[in-house]
């Protein structure tokens, strides 16, 4: 599992410090996506690029979920899951919040998760079983918050009208807990949860390559991640914190049906 984790930062490095070093000169190169507010950059998928050649160069036989690319072919129970840049508005504005985020599937678990945040120079990592890390300091998401004095994570999809579903959510859970942070990547909210920065998140329609890495770190710092109803994290829903808090956010969540979409 180390060697795993040990080719994932060195690849979520190389693709990190590549971006930084780019971003100034491409960022206006702008392709829009599922609808006009999804910005895709060029380097998202030079980004992509490099990451697949590196992981297929180390280990051929794997199959590799990237948000740009999909999932190419391969026969191994290895799967790498990829997000070249979680938080793209961020990165085309110029923003710190975006990250590189790598996560390593075996036989359907996830493993072992990288999430680089080269603007502001930290390395999340963390390994099933072993703990989350951001450089050398072992991370522990916040226990013990009740729902009132929570700081909640959250962040909104393309669409319009999903858009308009998660606006309602939101104003309903803005009045129960202490304030709400939508900081435009969900790698980023869930490390940041890890590392006590802040008590909870949620969200909507987020993807296995948005939350892959970062639900490892967040699970070994802790937290507790899943969706409604007992059922496992989706792209359907997603809730991350401490056990306690989980259950008294989930519970508010419920009562105002966040999963319908108009
Ligand atoms: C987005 C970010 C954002 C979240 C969106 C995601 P992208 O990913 O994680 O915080 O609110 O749901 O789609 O498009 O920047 O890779």
């Amino acid at each position: 599992m180390s060697d795993f984790l040990r080719l994932a930062e060195d690849i979520a490095r190389e693709a990190g410090d590549m971006l930084l070093a780019k971003r100034p000169m491409m960022s206006k190169e702008i392709e829009t996506k599922s609808s006009p507010t999804d910005v895709v950059t060029a380097l998202d998928t030079a980004s992509e690029e490099l990451i697949r050649e590196r992981i297929l160069a180390a280990r051929p036989g794997d199959r590799i979920l990237g948000e740009e690319g999909g999932e190419g072919p391969g026969e191994s129970d290895v799967r790498w899951i990829v997000d070249p840049i979680d938080g793209t508005v961020n990165f085309l504005y110029g923003l710190p919040e975006w990250a590189v985020s790598i996560a390593v599937e075996v036989g359907g678990r996830v493993v072992a998760g990288v999430v680089n945040v080269p603007a502001r120079g930290e390395v999340y990592t963390a390994a099933l079983g072993e703990g989350a890390w951001l450089g050398g300091e072992r991370l522990h998401c916040n226990t013990g918050v009740p729902l009132p004095q929570a700081l909640v994570a959250t962040g909104f999809g393309y669409s319009v009208a999903r858009r308009a579903v998660q606006g309602q959510v939101v104003a309903a859970v803005l009045t129960r807990v202490r304030d709400i942070r939508r900081g435009g990547s969900c790698a980023i909210d869930m490390c940041s949860l890890a590392a006590g920065r802040v008590d909870a998140y949620y969200e909507r329609g987020i993807n296995p390559w948005d939350y892959a890495a970062a639900g490892l770190v967040a699970t070994e710092s802790g937290a507790r991640l899943g969706g409604l109803h007992g059922r496992p994290v989706s792209p359907e829903f997603a809730i991350c914190a401490a056990p306690g808090l989980f259950e008294e956010l989930h519970d508010l969540l419920v009562t105002l049906d966040p999963e319908r979409d108009a």
